[in-house]
């Protein structure tokens, strides 16, 4: 009797679980469906501005700032993001010589063509601490002597074209809204749970939490050795396109870095200072674009998305190269400090577009003068 019923209750609880294992995959096999469906193409290719980003901007702006008064170090202040540098660089960009006619736009439309350059190299976080800590790496290039109308009206006498990226292909949110709502989070210091703003399921970005968790990644042996992602959109003449900047060792003399002690806190800067002033030898990379096709999910207003390069190669319209020379001295470090990268230092044909770049426009223009307003 006690055996009969151990039998039935085993059959039962067996039924069960293979009930329970089928409907997990029939979930598992219907969000991924939905997840494909939502993720395909087409896409517009303009710009899609939601009602409310401009008021959402100037709050983004006041965290913001808040944010640098709380990280000032002695009586300097410092970036809101990126900042601490681990040097400031001069770079040469040269447009390949034999670019497809296609790709001849804004400051790469004439083949041969050797741009003088400034290039910023950074950790990602808000305030300086060890190299060691997984943290994003960025790039900020800026070509100099740079003719024709500048997009920011006050800024004519500039002359510049930045490139502004970072060590990740795609940003953990998608748009301003939710950044507004993510950053107002984690400055009440919510980290993960700024991911799960309500119990209601369909709000919680778990895919946002794992872009941002993979963002923070383990340090690169050096900031040259690594490949840097505008992450966002610029039109590209008439196109749509996003840029990285990719290590291209092939193009310099062979260099093997010797080790760096990686619990240095600056191992980084070293690292830099090791190849460029103490062995003298150039690091090279290559600048590459990777058009928008509109028939693929290839969004404009959703920086989340990594555009596949399934979808789009990137393509190499230019040579980087950072010679050997120092760097690392008082004054350049000071200079350093004191210049301004930004996606909207630059012209038309390569004009940001998207929401997140939008909201860029606004805050780094305030952060910057604010902390050149108390530099002095
Ligand atoms: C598309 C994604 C983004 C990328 C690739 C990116 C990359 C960078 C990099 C590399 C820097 C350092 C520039 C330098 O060396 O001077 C920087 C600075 C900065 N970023 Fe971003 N960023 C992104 C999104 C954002 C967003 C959404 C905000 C805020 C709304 C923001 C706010 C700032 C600020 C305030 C600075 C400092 C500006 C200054 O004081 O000069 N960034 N960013």
């Amino acid at each position: 009797m006690l055996a009969r019923l151990w039998l039935r209750l085993g059959a039962f609880l067996g039924k069960t679980l293979l009930w329970l294992v089928g409907l997990g995959l029939l979930g598992w096999l219907l969000s991924t469906l939905w997840f494909a469906w939502q993720h395909s193409g087409p896409v517009s290719p303009d710009e899609q501005i939601p009602p409310g980003e401009a008021a959402m901007t100037q709050g983004i702006i006041q965290t913001a700032v808040r944010i640098v008064d709380q990280h000032r170090e002695g009586t300097r202040y410092l970036r809101d993001a990126h900042a601490k540098a681990h040097g400031c660089v001069k770079a040469q960009v040269s447009v390949l010589p034999d670019l497809d006619p296609a790709l001849r736009q804004g400051v790469f439309a004439e083949p041969g063509k050797t741009w003088q350059a400034m290039m910023r190299l950074s950790n990602g976080n808000a305030y300086p601490q060890f190299d060691s800590i997984r943290d994003a790496r960025g790039m900020a290039i800026k070509l100099l002597d740079v003719p024709g109308k500048q997009l920011l009206a006050d800024q004519q006498a500039r002359g510049e074209q930045d490139f502004v990226m970072f060590s990740h292909p795609n940003f953990f949110v998608s748009d301003v809204a939710e950044y507004a709502q993510n950053v107002s989070a984690q400055a009440d210091g919510k980290k993960v749970m700024a991911f799960f703003p309500s119990v209601d399921p369909r709000s919680w970005q778990v895919r946002h939490l794992f872009i941002a968790l993979a963002t923070l990644a383990p340090p690169p042996v050096s900031p040259t050795q690594t490949t840097y992602f505008s992450v966002s959109p610029y039109k590209f003449g008439t196109a749509n396109a996003k840029f990285r900047v990719a290590p291209d060792p092939q193009g310099c003399p062979a260099y093997v870095l010797p080790k760096q002690n990686q619990d240095l806190p600056n191992f980084l800067r070293s690292a830099l200072n090791q190849q460029l002033s103490t062995d003298r030898v150039a690091a090279c990379f290559v600048l590459q674009i990777q058009r928008q096709n509109p028939q693929k999910f290839m969004p404009i207003e959703d920086t989340s998305i990594e555009w596949k390069e399934s979808d789009a190669p990137f393509e190499t319209v230019a040579k980087v190269v950072i010679p050997a020379q120092d760097f690392d001295t008082p004054a350049l470090n000071l200079a350093c400090d004191n210049q301004s990268f930004n996606p909207w230092f630059g012209v038309e044909a390569h004009r940001p577009i998207g929401g997140i770049n939008r909201l860029r426009k606004a805050v780094y223009e305030a952060v910057s003068d604010y902390r050149h307003s108390r530099n002095l």
